[in-house]
């Protein structure tokens, strides 16, 4: 396909670094936008999702944006019932997670940007996989437990929002587990239900690359899609959609890559 123009928020991060290797790999031309620089990476803007005018200009011809810039789940499990469940709600999360999503929506918009791919968590459904109920499908409600995953259920439905609103494509990429550190590689390494629901950094830039490229004519106006890489044990996600609607299908299992 002609080489699509990508701005990717939070490209320094862990999931950011893995698109922006596959995607620079595949010939597009790639544009990161973090808090910090971005490691390899020629052309990124140092910048925060609260700056509503550099995210404009950031996103000015901008064919597929992908936003992952948040703050992440980094509380240990298991953790206490909300509100006290490791998560700072007020003071980071609403602002960078939902205040932060609804920004980059808006400069999506704004812009005429044709598609938006979301950083959702497998944690939007963990309710069922508390129930024993799995594989859990797409099309099922969600069923969020945390107060993180709660902001990712809101981002979301402000995706389905505004693609019913302004004919984008907003893909929710409902994320399994790359973790971040030794510490995250140390927990998944303890526990074989961690280990079904790991997605390597190969799987998460293979997954951007084939969400970047998929024809946007065959996408509906929003979709919610799971992804890990395989499971060792027990399939917790049903990744048939994922499959079905932009042709990935994860190549990799626990612990490929969980080091790099
Ligand atoms: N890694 C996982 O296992 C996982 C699982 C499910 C969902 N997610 C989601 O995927 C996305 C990426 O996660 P990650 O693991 O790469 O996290 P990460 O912490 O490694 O990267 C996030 C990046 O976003 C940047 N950032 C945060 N707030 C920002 C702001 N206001 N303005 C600009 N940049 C900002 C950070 O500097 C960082 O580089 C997040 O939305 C996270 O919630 C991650």
């Amino acid at each position: 396909m002609k080489p699509q123009r990508i701005l990717i928020t939070g490209s320094a991060g862990r999931l950011g670094r893995a698109a922006v290797q596959e995607l620079v790999a595949c010939g597009h031309s790639v544009l990161g936008f973090d808090l910090r620089p971005t490691p390899g990476l020629a052309e990124f803007i140092v910048g925060n999702l609260q700056d509503t005018d550099a995210l404009n200009r950031a996103a000015v011809g901008v064919d597929v944006l992908i936003h992952l810039a948040a703050t992440p789940d980094d509380a240990r499990f298991p953790r206490g019932l909300p509100p006290d469940d490791g998560d700072n709600f007020l003071s980071e999360l609403v602002p960078n997670n939902i205040v932060g999503g609804y920004h980059v929506l808006e400069a999506a918009r704004n812009n005429g940007v044709k598609k938006v791919l979301l950083a959702s968590t497998g944690q939007v459904v963990d309710g069922y996989l508390d129930a024993g109920r799995m594989p859990v499908l797409a099309s099922w409600p969600t069923h969020p437990r945390y107060l993180y995953a709660s902001t990712k259920v809101f981002l979301e439905a402000l995706g389905s929002a505004y693609a019913h609103a302004h004919g984008m494509k907003v893909i929710a990429v409902r994320l399994g587990w790359c973790p971040r550190d030794a510490g995250q590689v140390a927990q998944i390494a303890a526990s074989p239900e961690d280990q079904d629901v790991f997605l390597s950094p190969g799987d998460a830039g293979r997954f951007f690359a084939c969400a970047v490229e998929a024809d946007s004519a065959r996408l509906p106006p929003f979709a919610a899609l799971f992804v890990t890489s395989l499971p060792l044990r027990n399939l917790l996600y049903d990744l048939t959609l994922t499959r079905e609607l932009v042709g990935f299908v994860p190549q990799d299992s626990w612990p490929t890559g969980a080091e790099s």
